[in-house]
């Protein structure tokens, strides 16, 4: 393994074309694809995110990365990495609050399969398998959808989302063709 020091990539907001498209499957782990699975385990946590999906970063592949259990352990980093997932299982609805790095300043009451089973590749290329409930089911949930170019704002009640409408269109305004937020973020 040799020594690199990982990147900050930088968060495209919404309004950026690539968190709408849908993302392709990883064919090879090159070394390229190792080091960018690195740049984004180290950008999520740099983030604080509870996870991150590559589409936020621009680029359009079926990978993310979670940590649900690092705030709860005390600042233990252990980053689960899941490339070209599926799920294999949903179990039962609860509703809870969400966020998304992409989406800076709006959280909603989002409703999403309680237990979920997961399988992919890790960053070895291995294939790994889990059974998620609570944040870490929320969490894999959010993050496959930005491979689909779904946004956890696209799940919520139609009449919330009216409300949402002009936020959102503020912020989108606001995304240059790079995805960055130019100008003020609207409160
Ligand atoms: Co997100």
């Amino acid at each position: 393994m040799k020594n690199r020091k990982p990147n900050s990539l930088r968060i495209r907001i919404y309004g950026d074309k690539t968190l709408r498209k849908i993302a392709k499957p990883v064919t090879e782990f090159t070394e390229d694809i190792k080091d960018f699975i690195s740049d984004l385990v180290y950008t999520m946590y740099e983030k604080d995110g509870v996870g991150l999906a590559a589409p936020q970063v621009g680029r359009s592949l079926r990978i993310f990365v979670v940590d649900p259990f690092w705030f709860k352990e005390e600042g233990k980093k252990n980053p689960l990495v899941l490339v070209n997932p599926e799920f294999k299982e949903f179990k039962g609805e609860i509703e809870s609050d969400e966020g998304c790095l992409s989406i800076p300043n709006i959280f909603e009451p989002v409703k999403r399969a309680e237990m979920v089973v997961i399988e992919g590749l890790n960053e070895k290329g291995k294939t790994v398998r889990y059974e998620a409930e609570d944040l870490f089911s929320r969490a894999l949930q959010h993050e496959n959808d930005h491979l689909d170019g779904i946004l956890f704002v696209d799940k919520i009640p139609k009449l919330k989302r009216m409300f949402l409408k002009k936020k959102l269109h503020d912020m989108e305004i606001r995304t240059d063709k790079n995805g960055v937020n130019i100008g003020e973020l609207p409160l």
